[in-house]
């Protein structure tokens, strides 16, 4: 590709200012992931091939153990592969350095985790303003972007309040609200609603729906929940490794 003549800096910055105006905001080729474990090599994804265009909300299935993690993982550059690449808006990931990677992830990437991973000891806009922080913006700004975020969410009340006070799914908002400080690209969810009973998850799941549906959010998340997937645009359907089917719902 001609993109690997320019230095990689150069092309991550273009794609940090988003002027990507594709349709596909993540590719995946060839994606593959081999664990090296005291029982021997595993397998845990095996030719992975997926594109998912701007907007879609799609959602991933699949037996415990058959790799979704490492999948959103991987995407998410929090590890890298063994072989095959990942495109987000266009842009081939690992040909970043990793200081490079670490930046991309921060201004592409939202992650929500079935944990929640929030600073616990921290305020609510404090953990949702980090990432902007990091990412170059003002106290003022970030100020001011986090707590449009939370009063869309329904939560800006909690703003001073420590996270460790709020329940599963104040938490998880705040983290979907912390996911979106920077603008992603791309939102990945491993098991979102998996912490949290029926109704709260639902509330969860909604949001991110919305997050799609309104906002025009891309949405990649994992679930056991069938009825919560078909919900979702298009279901990937894994096992060992490998996409055994997709449905269009
Ligand atoms: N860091 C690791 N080292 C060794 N094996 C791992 C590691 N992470 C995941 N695996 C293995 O890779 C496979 C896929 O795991 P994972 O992606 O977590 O599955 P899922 O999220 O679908 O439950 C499993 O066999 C798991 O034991
Ligand atoms: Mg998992």
């Amino acid at each position: 590709m001609s993109n690997n003549q320019q230095p990689s800096s150069t092309i991550y910055k273009e794609n940090v200012d988003h002027e990507y105006d594709g349709d596909i905001v993540l590719k995946t080729e060839h994606l593959t992931k081999v664990f090296d474990s005291l029982a021997g090599k595993i397998t845990a994804l095996s030719d992975i091939n997926l594109e998912i265009k701007k907007g879609e909300f799609v959602s991933i299935m699949g037996p415990s153990g058959c790799g979704k993690s490492t999948l959103l993982n991987i995407i998410g550059a929090l590890d890298k592969p063994t072989f095959g690449k990942v495109f987000i808006n266009g842009f081939d990931i690992f040909t970043l350095t990793d200081s490079e990677i670490a930046t991309m992830r921060n201004r592409l990437i939202g992650f929500v985790f079935q944990s929640y991973n929030l600073v616990n000891r921290s305020t609510v806009i404090k953990n949702v303003k980090l990432p902007a922080i990091i990412a170059g913006m003002s106290q003022s700004e970030a100020d001011f972007r986090a707590m449009k975020i939370l009063q869309a969410l329904g939560i800006a009340d909690k703003a001073k309040q420590k996270t460790i006070n709020l329940s599963g799914g104040q938490q998880q908002r705040v983290a979907i609200a912390r996911c979106l400080v920077n603008n992603p690209a791309i939102i990945l969810a491993d098991e979102p609603t998996g912490n949290l009973d029926t109704k709260t998850g639902a509330d969860i799941f909604d949001m991110l729906k919305i997050l799609s549906q309104k906002f025009g959010r891309t949405v990649l998340m994992v679930t056991h929940n069938p009825e919560l997937a078909e919900s979702t645009n298009r279901t990937i359907m894994m096992r060992d490794g490998k996409i055994e089917k997709e449905t269009v719902n």
